[in-house]
């Protein structure tokens, strides 16, 4: 990741605490998101924010509580306070953009409670804001227990919200729920939040060495009070090395297309830690995969053993001649009927030097696989050989998963101890050149701008769930709901384009969309890795639409969002970032629309040939999911394009320079 240009200014200002008695105010460099700091009548540290002179935040707690040294209790006071400012361009390695700006103003305060010294960290952007704490070490203060976190977001009104619940839903594979904020109880970030006309977004960003943040509402308030996944012993976060939280981060935007270019959350995070990163490619890829989800095959070794060299070699070659870089072949190590497993030994029926040796002539990578039935222990044992395997044999990707929701039978993957491991992995990896697409993670908080191995992540409701979800699947509003909420933790591992919607099993549970949306969720649904699902059979039997996924990349330079109402509809543009095409698609959830949209983003004075696959004559979700119409025409950047698009349906359109 290179820097394109910094400039950083420092001013350094020591106030007296008399000086306390105002507030503390820092603002975002355009002056728009103003934060304030204050201490209240008993001494709590309370923090508020505005937005153009918009209530965003009313005072609301900061703080801890500890154990395992002296409490910190009574008044705090503010000792120091510093400031200053940051601006700077970067690149990253990949993503939605290939320049990203990470402009802020700083605001550095010291305080001292029961004795010790702590730090409260605010960054303040012109789309939103983070703070974290700091835990200088001190004489009484070495090493403790955070038992409570007493961080709140006091919202002046019930706005509306988009959110899952953290317990009861495994992985974060949950549908989100619109609610009133003050009736989300216990819910997982990112929280989507709509309100005064202001478009937000809470999470944490640098989720390191500590537990993932939930936020609940509190009885009688607007306010959401922070509630840290703990260990299976009741503690939330040992503090031993690392001496700052992860950042809770608020994205504070005017509107949606504001808040889904918001990279405050990256901007959080520390820079690339990996000096080369060539092995770090994008690429789309298939998998033996949906037939074990259809239960045409078996992961464990059999007669129905999906697994095989002689399958895989058959994806492969489909792989080459369709243009995609990798096949992701789950099942092919020992032992899935026992869960017990090996990362070093494969099956009989699976010759990982023949296949990896076929791959490298086709120029396809076999994308390997680590579940891990959430036996962490066993896996780290292996760590190591599992992935000097994977630098032995030439894989550059594994799929790790986690498919038991507690591991090692007893801590929950949200809580520091699933942090840990999860880092520990990506590290091992990164050190044996391998990269990640984790399943069952923690939600992500844009530790792939340090770690860029890390591609992506499950944490979301799947398209999985259309073949063994009892109650029929995801509904249509899932797809367009995903992209404002999870969407905005960092790349999903989805994986959409499913061209057969029967089932044979569960016959009322199927995909929930036309063929067409399938086409557009690959571009809508960011994912540097992106899979298309479906079994190789079935994309045979329909190629014309599989153009569009074999044309598409999963790297880009810009992002714009044409259109877009959380829950509704999404059209999303987005250019290739190693070439000069651009890519447009668009979905709707319940109700059909006709997308409108202008293509100024296309370079002035320049004739493209738009290649649009779009609904077909009659299409329908429930009644007529299959018609695509496919279409060229010329277009500039004065042509508006208006698109009818089906109930749950969409369309997805090449352009290239003529
Ligand atoms: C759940 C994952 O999401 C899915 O992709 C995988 O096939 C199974 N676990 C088995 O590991």
């Amino acid at each position: 990741m290179k820097l394109i240009a910094g400039a950083i200014s420092l001013a350094l200002l020591s106030l007296s605490p008399t000086a306390f008695a105002k507030d503390i105010k820092v603002t975002s460099p355009d002056g728009g998101l103003q934060i304030s700091l204050s201490t209240d009548k008993a001494g709590a540290l309370k923090y508020s924010a505005t937005k153009d002179g918009k209530t965003v935040l009313e005072p609301s707690r900061l703080g801890l509580e500890i154990s395992g040294a002296p409490a910190l209790e009574g008044a705090v006071k503010i000792k120091n306070v510093r400031r200053s400012t940051f601006d700077e361009t970067w690149a990253p390695v990949w993503g939605e953009e290939d320049s990203i700006r990470n402009h802020y103003n700083e605001l550095a305060v010291e305080y001292e409670q029961s004795g010790r010294k702590l730090g409260v960290v605010f960054r303040v952007f012109d789309d939103g804001f983070g703070f974290r704490y700091e835990f200088p070490r001190q004489s009484g203060l070495e090493n403790f227990t955070i038992t409570n976190e007493l961080t709140e977001f006091a919202f002046p009104e019930a706005y509306r919200s988009w959110s899952i619940p953290a317990e009861k839903v495994n992985y974060y594979e949950g549908l989100y729920r619109e609610l009133p904020l003050d009736s989300i109880g216990k819910a997982s970030t990112p929280i989507t939040i709509e309100g005064n006309g202001m478009v937000m977004a809470l999470h944490e960003a640098n989720l390191t060495d500590y537990a993932a943040l939930n936020v609940e509402a509190q009885p009688g308030t607007h306010t959401l009070k922070a509630e840290l996944t703990p260990w299976s012993t009741g503690e939330l976060v040992f503090v031993t090395d690392t001496r700052v939280s992860p950042w809770r981060t608020l994205i504070v935007a005017d509107s949606v297309p504001e808040m889904m270019l918001s990279r405050i959350m990256l901007n959080l995070n520390e820079p690339c830690a990996i000096e080369n990163t060539e092995w770090i490619q994008p690429q789309r890829y298939i998998g033996v995969w949906w037939c074990y989800h259809k239960r045409t095959h078996t992961w464990g070794n059999g007669p129905k053993h999906g697994a095989t060299t002689e399958n895989v070699k058959r994806y492969m070659d489909f792989a080459a001649r369709h243009g995609f870089g990798g096949v992701l072949v789950e099942g092919w190590n020992k032992d899935w009927w026992t869960y017990d497993f090996s990362f070093t030994e494969p099956y009989d029926d699976f010759d990982t030097d023949s296949i990896c040796e076929y791959g490298r002539k086709l120029g396809v990578d076999f994308i390997s696989h680590h579940e891990t039935g959430s036996k962490v222990e066993n896996y780290e044992n292996q760590l190591d050989d599992a992935f000097k395997y994977c630098r032995d044999k030439g894989i550059r990707y594994v799929k790790t998963g986690y498919t038991t929701p507690l591991l090692d039978g007893k801590e929950r993957h949200s809580s520091q101890f699933g942090v840990r491991h999860m880092r520990k992995v990506l590290e091992t990896a990164a050190k044996y050149g391998v990269n990640i697409d984790n399943h069952e993670p923690v939600m992500p908080t844009g530790i792939q701008r340090t770690y860029p191995n890390l591609m992506t992540q499950e944490g979301v409701r799947g398209q999985e769930w259309d073949a063994w979800n009892k109650a029929g699947g995801n509904p249509p509003s899932h797809t367009v709901t995903i992209p404002f909420t999870r969407g905005l933790a960092g790349p999903m591992d989805f994986t959409p384009v499913t061209f057969d919607f029967e089932n044979k099993i569960l016959p009322d549970t199927r995909v929930n969309t036309t063929l067409a949306k399938q086409l557009a969720l690959f571009l809508i649904l960011y994912s540097p890795l992106q899979m298309a699902s479906d079994m190789i059979e079935n994309y045979e039997r329909n190629p014309g639409p599989l153009v569009f996924v074999e044309s598409c990349p999963t790297d880009w330079s810009k992002t714009l969002y044409p259109e877009a109402e959380i829950g509704k509809y999404i059209t999303v543009a987005r250019k290739d970032k190693n070439s000069d095409d651009w890519f447009v698609a668009g979905a709707t959830g319940d109700d059909a629309r006709t997308a409108s949209f202008s293509l100024d983003f296309l370079d002035p004075d320049t004739v493209y040939t738009a290649t649009i696959y779009r609904d077909g004559p009659d299409a329908d979700w429930e009644t007529n999911p299959y018609p695509v119409t496919i279409e060229r025409k010329d277009v500039d950047s004065h042509t508006r394009l208006e698109i009818p698009i089906a109930r749950s349906g969409g369309f997805a359109i090449r352009l290239m320079k003529k």
